[in-house]
């Protein structure tokens, strides 16, 4: 069993933070989302992983998850030169895959349950497809599945105008080598892309074995949705544990689950967990409060700040007003300036959202 990453695309839904990056390595509590999906796929004991990467964010990607050393993995990294689709992805992975079956898992998704429940599944009864399905309100953002009351998937359809059920596709896919013919026989859809969806809609037209599973706990998916923040909350929820590798002064105050890096220093601060905080942060006359994750080289000073999350070398000063539900991109500078008349000052990017009161 192998597993096939794909950590491709453009990530335009999550711009402004995405132009420059990739979406997958957004990081979700000061972790990329991509490596959750990782270690979820090593925990499931498949350790032979192939990474589908783009030509944009390809080498960002590489650079900073490696050759899958730090996850007890082997990764490969294959370039799809253009972005012609998931079925396209895997058809280009031939080489890597070698007719092996495989898990495929999209770089920007992440669901409560473990793998290996699925992969047993899938395994033991022979199945050329086993896909997640998942209720969700806005079922047109999706593919979209069609089920009978045992639950066998009928149909499939990729992001229907009018829905046949609120059942989603979530971005992990188990595989038998027979979609590469199911993918040889489709053709690109009307946004002119080889659609994995129409492929395994081609293996039940075929009369394939495809079943179906219903997750009902948590399924992030950071690429779509503008929702960084509920799963920066879930993530914190789920796995933080307190650690303080840090300074803390004795004027500072810490509660609940608080993880500190190496390098950081809290100077008068009372933090409320669950908080993470990165490595080489100076964090002074600050209260930051639950759901907060402050990524490494941020400094922080006359801050109240909380549901938030601060990317990689931001820095906020001297802001005398909560800071709520906010996100900070990497380098952001945030500040009050003596100078007058009092007035706002901006230099905003593009695609930023900013709310004054
Ligand atoms: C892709 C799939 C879609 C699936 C979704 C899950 O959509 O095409 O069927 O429901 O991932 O994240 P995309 O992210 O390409 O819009």
């Amino acid at each position: 069993m192998k597993a096939l990453i794909l950590s491709g695309g453009k990530g335009t839904r999550l711009r402004p933070l995405t132009h420059t990056g990739a979406k997958q390595l957004v990081p979700v509590a000061n972790k990329p989302i991509l490596w959750y999906g990782i270690e979820s796929i090593v925990a499931a004991g498949i350790t032979d992983i192939g990474i589908i990467i783009s030509p944009e964010t390809g080498e960002e990607v590489k650079s900073k998850t490696g050759n899958g050393e730090r996850f007890g993995a082997n990764i490969t990294y294959i370039l799809q030169d253009k972005p012609a689709g998931l079925a396209h992805a895997v058809k280009i992975a031939r080489p890597f895959l070698d007719s092996a079956p495989f898990v495929m898992y999209l770089g920007d998704n992440l669901i409560q349950n473990e793998l290996g429940e699925f992969l047993n599944n899938f395994k033991t009864q022979n199945m050329d497809a086993l896909i997640l399905l998942r209720p969700v309100p806005n079922p047109t953002a999706f593919g979209v599945a069609e089920v009978d009351e045992q639950g066998r998937v009928l149909h499939l359809v990729e992001k229907p105008k009018v829905p046949p059920s609120n059942l989603a596709l979530v971005g992990i896919y188990f595989f038998a080598n027979s979609i590469q013919s199911a993918i040889d026989r489709i053709q690109p859809s009307a946004r002119g892309e080889l659609e994995i969806t129409d492929a395994i809609q081609n293996l039940i037209d075929h009369q394939k074995h495809v079943e179906a599973r219903q997750i009902m706990g948590w399924w992030l998916d950071t690429g779509k949705k503008d929702d960084l923040l509920e799963a920066n909350q879930i993530i914190l929820d789920a796995y933080l544990k307190s650690a303080n590798a840090g300074e803390v002064d004795a004027q500072s105050q810490l509660s609940g689950r608080v993880e500190i890096g190496s390098g950081s220093k809290l100077i008068n601060c009372t933090v409320r967990g669950p908080v993470t905080i990165g490595e080489d942060c100076h964090l002074e006359n600050c209260f930051i409060g639950p759901y907060s994750s402050i990524a490494d080289q941020v400094t922080l000073i006359d801050v109240d700040l909380e549901h938030s999350v601060v990317l990689q070398s931001a820095k906020v000063i001297g802001i005398h007003q909560r800071i709520v539900d906010s996100v900070i991109g990497q380098r952001a500078y945030v500040h009050t300036a003596p100078q007058r008349p009092k007035a706002l000052r901006f230099l905003i990017g593009d695609d930023s959202q900013i709310a004054v009161v």
